[in-house]
């Protein structure tokens, strides 16, 4: 069994690492997007550095590493329904633009993941697959070759998998094919199918890295044209890997964040596994409070538009599932204090900014708690409505009108 490692110290082992393979470490960038249009949030490593993949910005070095904070809000309505997604999390990444490429990619991966002296995760429960190709682009022969000749894993556990999983992109900018590493937790995450194997979407095989040969240019439209160098963007997401080498369950049980969990539940007395539904709350909290810190950290405040409204939904959202957990007050600008400290060595601004952050969360909290006490007062009104006239259903039009009008949450309704 391998060692386990805390969130701070695969973070610092990482970049040490790709330090020691001359990378220049860089602090990570905002989340807010510098000169791209295209992007609400920073959602990969190699977002903030789009044009030095182009070639049209110099790199401070060829090599560089990251540990770069990064949002998704794609889905906020599911996030904390299951325990696999989050809106926050932080990517690790190497990146060679125009410098190394695919055979050195490989080989350090290979080296960080398994070598005792880094990661040390058991080779036999990694799997590597690489691009199987389709009617525009070639299957990725080059990448299996270094996996089967240059690394020394059997041709059978490479899979090979096509444009869905192994082509990198998001949004426009540049892109290409990849080659994902995948950790086996053991049958007993798996689903029990007899054709369970890599690649399947159960819990079993996670993938915790990816190495994309970005190679092309996408201009939003689905127009692919070849960059003028061969890159390297690596992606390995911090939280899988802690995952992994702490042998826990999902995101939400790694020490980082367990410790934000816990102090959620002192506040809620809420505690995790006692529920679904309270399971759900805590998540929803949990990843909320981490987003909302990180952001106000960057210079983003709560408000009707944009990245703004974007912190506003996750704070109340946070604050409502606060309210479905039973706290009637302000309480998340007290959470946000764990997020500062169990993120202070990687982030020491957040230090610097801890007392402005708490005061904007606090403010968006108070202003919140009075658009739900005037809601109340409605809700009551319309309930009682209701029983004079006998109806033992709440309508749907006077929940909307709670909804569209009083900006009265649907489930505090409900
Ligand atoms: N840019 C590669 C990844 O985020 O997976």
């Amino acid at each position: 069994m391998h060692k386990s490692y805390g969130v701070n110290e695969i973070r610092e082992m990482f970049l040490k690492f790709y330090e020691t393979k001359e990378h220049l470490r860089l602090p990570s960038f905002s989340l807010i997007p510098q000169n791209d249009a295209s992007l609400l949030l920073i959602n990969s490593g190699m977002a903030p550095m789009k044009p030095y993949f182009t070639g049209e910005v110099e790199p401070p070095r060829h090599r560089v590493c990251t540990c770069q904070k990064c949002i998704r809000t794609g889905d906020i309505e599911n996030i904390g329904k299951t325990s696999r997604h989050g809106t926050y999390f932080e990517m690790l990444g190497n990146f060679s633009f125009g410098d190394y490429f695919k055979k050195e990619a490989i080989a350090w991966c290979w080296e960080f993941l398994t070598s005792p002296e880094w990661l040390g995760l058991e080779a036999d429960r990694l799997y590597p697959s690489v691009f199987a190709g389709d009617e525009t682009t070639p299957a990725d022969e080059e990448a299996f070759e270094i996996w089967n000749k240059d690394v020394g894993i059997a041709a059978e556990r490479i899979f090979r998998f096509g444009k869905a999983d192994n082509f990198w992109e998001h949004g426009s900018g540049p892109c290409g094919p990849c080659s994902e590493v995948y950790y086996d937790r053991g049958p007993e995450y798996g689903c029990g199918k007899p054709d369970c194997t890599v690649g399947c979407d159960c819990d079993r095989y996670i993938e915790v890295w990816n190495n994309v040969f970005s190679q092309f240019d996408n201009d939003g439209q689905g127009n692919y044209t070849e960059l003028k160098q061969k890159n390297i963007d690596v992606g390995a997401g911090l939280e899988r890997l802690a995952c992994v080498s702490q042998n826990v369950e999902s995101l939400f049980d790694i020490d980082t964040v367990m410790n934000i969990t816990r102090k959620v539940s002192g506040i809620t007395g809420a505690t995790y596994g006692q529920s679904h539904q309270k399971d759900v709350s805590l998540r929803v909290i949990t990843d909320h409070i981490r987003s909302a810190t990180m952001m106000i950290c960057d210079g983003v405040l709560p408000s009707n538009e944009g990245r703004g409204y974007v912190l506003r939904r996750l704070l109340r959202r946070a604050a409502r599932h606060g309210k479905l957990l039973g706290v009637d007050k302000p309480f998340l600008f007290e959470v946000c204090a764990v997020v500062i400290q169990e993120n202070a060595s990687a982030y020491p601004d957040l230090k610097e900014k801890e007392p402005y952050i708490t005061r904007v969360i606090r403010m968006e909290e108070e202003s919140f708690a009075k658009t739900i006490d005037s809601g109340m007062r409605i809700f009551t009104e319309m309930l009682d409505g209701h029983k004079e006239k006998g109806e033992k259903t709440f309508s749907g039009a006077d929940a909307f009108k709670l909804y569209d009008t009083y900006g009265f949450p649907i489930d505090l309704t409900a």
